[in-house]
């Protein structure tokens, strides 16, 4: 083993952790450094090297990984240790939006650090699965170098030089999930106001979502061509009015419709618009906030 495979874990909350048992069982010398130091001690079991101080911790591998709460607490741990990180590779697994990866890069390039942005699009226990994967973004150097280490958390996927694209396809994968959970909360309170139980609901709920996830890659070449019109076959004046009914629905159930009123009334803008004949995919021209910035200017 020699000191080029050692890797450097900064946090060791749920997700460090799994971060740092992956490289520990994908064969890598670990060293872990973690606020409360008690955390450590599973991993020290298994055997990696517990820091007693970011500095150590930094000093001892050419790739850090850091996976704290957010932006700023990163900061507040590797400011002081600035000097110590120069030449080598920093890996911030910690959310963040893509302004707060582009300013850390910016941090990183101004101290000669190497920097690589991430999002992990896994729960801790799915960490070193193939069902994990990680996006990346910033120095392609370094991702290549550092690949074999970073594999271990999952599949690495290098979506670009700009800092903040990991960030940013993290928030958008993101997104998608939340507007998926809004969608099956309110199904199940829906239900549940009737005495149906979420679970008795659930397959049927599972089974229709998985139906519809054809509608992603259709509406991905429904936005790339700008065509909402072609082969229509649920208009948006025929949604919008069926729209109008869940909200009733949910109203009249006792369930307030507070997580699906936005889309109502953005199908009921454009309905207004006079885009009735075409898919409802053309809301997302309704979604660009650029041209109001620009007036309020
Ligand atoms: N868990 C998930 O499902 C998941 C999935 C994808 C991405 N992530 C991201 O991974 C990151 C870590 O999440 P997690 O699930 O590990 O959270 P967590 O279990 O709540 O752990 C938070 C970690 O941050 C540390 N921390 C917080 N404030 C700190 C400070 N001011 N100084 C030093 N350390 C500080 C904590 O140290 P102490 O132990 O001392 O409190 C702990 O190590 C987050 O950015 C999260 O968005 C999480």
């Amino acid at each position: 083993v020699t000191d080029d495979k050692r890797v450097t874990v900064l946090g060791l909350g749920a997700m460090g952790a799994a971060l740092a048992g992956a490289l520990l069982a994908a064969g890598r010398p670990v060293t872990v450094w973690n606020r409360s130091p008690e955390k450590a001690a599973p991993l020290v079991d298994r055997g990696a090297q517990q820091a007693a101080t970011v500095a150590d911790a930094v000093q001892a591998s050419r790739l850090v990984v850091v996976c704290l709460l957010d932006d700023r607490s990163v900061y507040t741990n590797l400011e002081p240790v600035g000097a110590a990180l120069a030449g080598r590779v920093l890996v911030n697994l910690t959310n963040g939006t893509p302004r707060q990866a582009r300013e850390m890069a910016a941090w990183a390039s101004a101290r000669d650090v190497e920097f690589v942005d991430g999002g992990i699009m896994a729960v801790p226990p799915m960490i070193g699965t193939p069902d994990a994967f990680v996006l990346y973004s910033g120095s392609p150097a370094a991702f290549e170098a550092h690949r074999d280490a970073l594999d271990a958390f999952g599949d690495a996927v290098f979506v670009g030089a700009d800092p903040g694209a990991a960030a940013l396809q993290d928030i958008a994968l993101l997104s998608g999930m939340y507007g998926m959970m809004s969608g099956f909360l309110h199904a199940f309170a829906l239900v549940r106001s009737a005495g149906v139980e979420a679970t008795e609901f659930a397959p049927m709920l599972q089974r229709w979502l998985a139906s519809m996830g054809g509608l992603v890659e259709q509406t991905a070449r429904q936005v790339d061509s700008g065509d909402h019109v072609t082969g229509v076959v649920s208009n948006l004046a025929m949604q919008a009015a069926g729209f109008a009914n869940i909200v009733a629905a949910a109203e009249d159930q006792g369930i307030s419709p507070e997580l699906l009123t936005p889309l109502r009334s953005l199908f009921d803008r454009r309905l207004a618009q006079g885009f009735g004949h075409e898919d409802v995919t053309g809301v997302i021209d309704l979604l660009p906030v650029h041209d109001n910035h620009q007036k309020e200017k």
